[in-house]
């Protein structure tokens, strides 16, 4: 199984998830977890040499070509962290998920940045949007919540804004982001597991 974390867009939340699911699938059972990171900045991988998480394997893999090999390589649970404004690896790698996870904010998102990630996405595959560091109780949220299902795309999750589930090598993974990305991961296993 390989669960893509994907967006066109930068800064919407792709690194954070990615950890969150591959921590989320470790703590399901999954062994191994792979969390392979297509995106040259690297800062998933970076974040789990800070941070190891016991059960997840980092594998870099900043390229078209790394990236496609090692998600055929996989053989068990691999989460894959993409680069933003890169279709080539993007398309890439939407071609062999398993699941797709599109990470995205409300208030001030490009909406259209959003829907030409969805349209690399091949017609099979499940996908669904994850609204990151969202405020909860906000016109912005209802907003985006309303948008994202007339345009009948499943909304997988819904993560608060908070300190304790921000990205970076300077945070532990948090009780709270745990569990709102195990809903996620449900979500993107269904069908598979
Ligand atoms: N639930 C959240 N609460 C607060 N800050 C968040 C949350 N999720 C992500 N962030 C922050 O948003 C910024 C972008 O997140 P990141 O995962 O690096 O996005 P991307 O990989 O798409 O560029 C980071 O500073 C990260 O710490
Ligand atoms: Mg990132």
């Amino acid at each position: 199984m390989n669960i893509v974390v994907t967006s066109l867009k930068g800064g919407v939340g792709k690194s954070t998830t990615s950890i969150y699911l591959a921590a989320a699938a470790v703590e399901r059972g999954y062994d191994p977890v792979t969390l392979i990171d297509a995106d040259p900045q690297a800062s998933s991988a970076e974040w789990l040499e800070v941070w190891p998480v016991p059960g997840i394997t980092v594998v870099e893999a900043p390229s078209e070509r790394t990236a496609t090999r090692a998600m055929i390589r996989n053989e068990s649970l691999a989460v894959v962290d993409t680069p933003p404004g890169n279709e080539r690896v993007t398309q890439a790698a939407v071609a062999l998920a398993s699941a797709v996870v599109i990470p995205t904010r409300a208030g001030g998102v490009e909406y259209s940045r959003v829907l030409a990630t969805i349209e690399l996405i091949p017609a099979r595959i499940p996908r669904g949007v994850v609204i990151c560091a969202a405020r909860l109780g906000t016109n912005d949220l209802e907003g985006a919540i309303a948008w994202w299902k007339e345009q009948k795309l499943e909304i997988w999750g819904v993560i608060p804004e908070r300190v304790g589930i921000a990205a970076g090598p300077e945070a532990r993974l948090s009780r709270e982001g745990l569990k709102g990305y195990d809903a996620v991961l449900r979500q993107a296993l269904r069908g598979w597991s």
